[in-house]
Parts: C-alpha cells; structure tokens; sequence
C-alpha cells in the first residue's frame, strides 16, 4: 500500500526511531509499503519516520535508470566507517521542492540486518553512500536541510515561507 509521505515541517520528522526488536509480519508489511512507496513517488531511498513509522527501517535503490533495479532493505542499520568527502546535491521527499548541496563521507560502510534476520554489511560509495547517510539520519529526526549552513538555512525557510503566501494567495 502507498502511504502518506509527511513533509516538513512535520513534527514527526523530528522524533528518533527505535531499534527493531523483531522481525515479523507487520514488519514485512511495513517494509513492502516503504517500498512501494519509494518507488511510487519516484526516490532514490525512504526511511520509516518519513510514513509516520519510528523504527529503525529503511529502503534505497541507488541503482540508475536504465539498470536493473537494486533494492537494498536494512534493519536497525549503524554506519561502521566513513571516510572521504563529497558535497553533492540532495533533495528528500520530505521537503518537496527544494534541493541543496550537503557535505557527506564519500564512501561508508554500513552494518545492519536483512529482512530475514541475517547481519548484512553494505559497503557504499557515490550516490549510495549519501542515500545510506541521508537515510539513516531520518531515524534520528535529521533532515538534509539541517546540515546546511544558517545562511542557506535562512534562504531555505525565505523560500519555504514564499511558498506559503503563493499558495495562500491562490485560493
Ligand atoms: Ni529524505
């Protein structure tokens, strides 16, 4: 089923998710809905808090266009080492819209478990290094915007607010 993806500045973005403790339907089922939903909206990776769920799920398909796609689920996922720097575009499903240049580690590794239980290890590099760290931050109520700068921060909101009184205007 497609769920409701919430947007900024949704307090629920905010909040930390809670380890999975157990594999089990409801969590199967969670997990076919994020992807259903990631692929319906299009984007590149969703976390669980971004449907209103606080567990520690997400899904990602880094995998471009015209290749085969490659899901990758990872349960309770921990970044075990980073190293390097990139400082490219990102954009996020929770803030519509708006895209911005954030820094990350060019390359990670990722510990975590599969969707049968079994300890997974990722090893990332490019655009799904960031998607992983973009990801694993929404399971502590970190968005992309909340690595930028104050000054493009301001602009952020500048827009955000633009946004409102065009749409207020509208009606
Ligand atoms: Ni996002």
């Amino acid at each position: 089923m497609i769920r409701t993806i919430l947007t900024y500045p949704n307090p629920e973005l905010k909040k930390k998710s809670a380890p999975v403790a157990v594999i089990n339907d409801s969590l199967q089922q969670l997990v076919k809905d994020m992807t259903e939903t990631m692929y319906d909206a299009p984007g590149v990776g969703l976390a669980a808090p971004q449907i209103g769920v606080h567990q520690r799920v997400i899904v990602i398909d880094a995998s471009a266009k015209d290749e085969p796609s490659e899901l990758i689920v990872a349960i309770n996922p921990v970044i075990v080492h980073a190293e390097g720097e990139s400082y490219e575009e990102e954009g996020c499903l929770s803030v519509p819209g708006y895209a911005a240049n954030v820094r990350r580690h060019a390359s990670v590794v990722v510990k975590g478990l599969d969707l049968d239980g079994n300890e997974k290890s990722w090893r990332a590099e490019d655009l799904l290094a960031i998607a992983f760290q973009h990801e694993i931050d929404h399971l502590d109520g970190v968005l992309f915007v909340d690595h930028l700068s104050p000054l493009k921060r301001d602009l952020f909101h500048r827009k955000l607010r633009k946004a409102a009184e065009e749409k207020r205007d509208a009606k």
